[in-house]
């Protein structure tokens, strides 16, 4: 499974930019829904919140104001996390929409 998702992240790297199959969304309106259906079982997704349904999973907008978080330590960290967890591999799109959900909270 981590290989698999090594290979995914890799992909990501090669694909370069990607057609927009949903156009009228931005991606961090595609990223917030792939968070509210995809990870708000566990964590606090919307911005301000900091409470997650799971103690153990950082809330989103306590991990997008981390000092120094860009989208290459998302996808690291998206990568060492959530090994116990098949159903979490996303596909390249979600995974770009989600982090640049995830780091357009530290702007608010
Ligand atoms: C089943 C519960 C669960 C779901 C669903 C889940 N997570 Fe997590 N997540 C956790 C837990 C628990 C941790 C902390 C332990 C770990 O790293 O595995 C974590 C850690 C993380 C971290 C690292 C946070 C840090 O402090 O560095 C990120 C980033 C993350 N999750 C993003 C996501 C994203 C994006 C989704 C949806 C695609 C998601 N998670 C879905 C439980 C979950």
């Amino acid at each position: 499974m981590v290989n698999r998702f090594a290979v995914l992240m890799l992909g990501l790297g090669a694909l370069g930019p990607v057609p927009a199959l949903a156009q009228d969304q931005t991606p961090v309106q595609r990223g917030r829904a792939v968070a509210d259906s995809r990870c708000a079982d566990c964590h606090a997704v919307r911005a301000g919140e900091t409470v997650s349904p799971n103690a153990a999973a950082a809330s989103f907008t306590r991990v997008a104001t981390t000092p120094g978080m860009t989208e290459l330590a998302l996808q690291a960290a998206l990568q060492t996390s959530h090994r116990t967890m098949p159903n979490l591999i996303l596909d390249a799109d979600e995974m770009r929409d989600v982090i640049a959900y995830i780091l357009s909270l530290a702007k608010r």
